[in-house]
């Protein structure tokens, strides 16, 4: 019986890796295939980030919108073709997601020096974190091994990712769909501590709703009228919206939060006490927004024979 109880254990310490998801990734996965990968991708990022701040923020969200769909597969960097629906035109990405091309010169760099050995997921996740650094944020080490998809899900995509006028409870389902706690989902969202949003997307905060700043509101319906202007841009943060810093959580203590669904995470519900604690405290905030990522960088990823190393990004092999 000693030895069915050990096997159990065994067997369930197991499961837990499997759930975990990245039992497959490691660190040091191209350590010998591909060692200047870190360089060339920190590298392109520079260039990018340079070029346009914001750049930063865009390619911390294209990634993820690629862990909520399938995994991070690479599959949100398919594009459609006339046989091929990919996710770039589901609704939360279509006009919306951004960096494609940064994505493609980094893949161009890498395989130029190492063909055909890294895939496009993980130089995705690479560019993330390096993005994060770049905008004064936190590092983390990136678990690397994932492969590609060779197929997309645009239903998926539009079900999966979660929409800006959800409730907290939508976003905690949503989130524990993926393996992610509602801690998680408030830590995660300090990533709208860079970046933009476009005006259709809070129109309805800034006029209808009561637990927002009055002076706040008033500016940004400036820029965001009650009708047209949809595509009119707002920062998320409202002071340093190219900084990787906790001014998001202030601004959601402030009632400044832009999205109705960043306002949910400081409403009197249960992500409020988590939410002052980031406001007043931006290390704690750092070191856990940057565990959280490997976490969210960590969802069933493509290992071993599965999927593929894209040549190129947009295209399956
Ligand atoms: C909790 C649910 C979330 C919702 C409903 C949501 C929704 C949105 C929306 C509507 C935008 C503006 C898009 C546009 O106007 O085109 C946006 C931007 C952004 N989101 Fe989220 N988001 C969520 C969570 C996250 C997470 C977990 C991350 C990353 C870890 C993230 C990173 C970003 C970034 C960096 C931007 C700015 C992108 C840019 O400027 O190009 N978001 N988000």
């Amino acid at each position: 019986m000693a030895s069915k109880a050990h096997f159990v254990v065994v067997l369930s310490i197991l499961s837990l890796f499997a759930c975990s998801g990245n039992a497959q990734l490691s660190a040091n996965f191209y350590a010998t295939s591909c060692p200047n990968l870190q360089t060339i991708v920190r590298n392109g990022m520079r260039t990018a980030v340079t070029t346009e701040a914001r750049m930063g923020a865009s390619i911390l969200r294209l990634f993820f919108h690629d862990c909520f769909v399938n995994g991070c597969d690479g599959s949100i960097l398919l594009d459609d073709t006339a046989t091929f629906t990919g996710e770039k035109n589901a609704g939360p990405n279509q006009n919306s997601a951004r960096g494609f091309e940064v994505i493609d010169t980094i893949k161009t760099s890498v395989e130029a020096a190492c063909s055909g050995v890294v895939s496009c997921a993980d130089i995705l996740a690479l560019a993330t974190r390096d993005g994060v650094v770049l905008l004064g944020g936190p590092s983390w080490t990136v678990p690397l091994g994932r492969r590609d998809a060779r197929t997309a899900s645009q239903s998926a995509a539009n079900s999966q990712i979660p929409s800006p006028f959800s409730n907290l409870a939508t976003l905690t389902s949503m989130f524990a769909a993926k393996g992610l706690s509602a801690r998680d989902l408030t830590i995660l969202s300090g990533a709208h501590t860079i970046g933009q949003a476009q005006c259709q997307f809070f129109r309805n905060r800034i006029y209808n709703e009561t637990n927002i700043d009055a002076n706040f509101a008033a500016t940004r319906r400036a820029n965001c009228p009650a009708s047209g202007g949809n595509s009119n841009l707002a920062p998320l943060d409202t002071l340093t919206p190219t900084r990787f810093d906790n001014n998001y959580y202030r601004d959601l203590v402030a009632r400044r939060g832009l999205l109705h669904s960043d306002q949910v995470l400081f409403n009197n519900g249960s992500q409020d006490a988590l939410v002052r604690t980031y406001s007043t405290n931006g290390a704690t905030f750092f070191t856990d927004f940057a565990a959280a990522m490997v976490r969210l960088s960590s969802i069933s990823p493509l290992t071993g024979t599965n999927g593929e190393i894209r040549k190129n990004c947009r295209v399956v092999n």
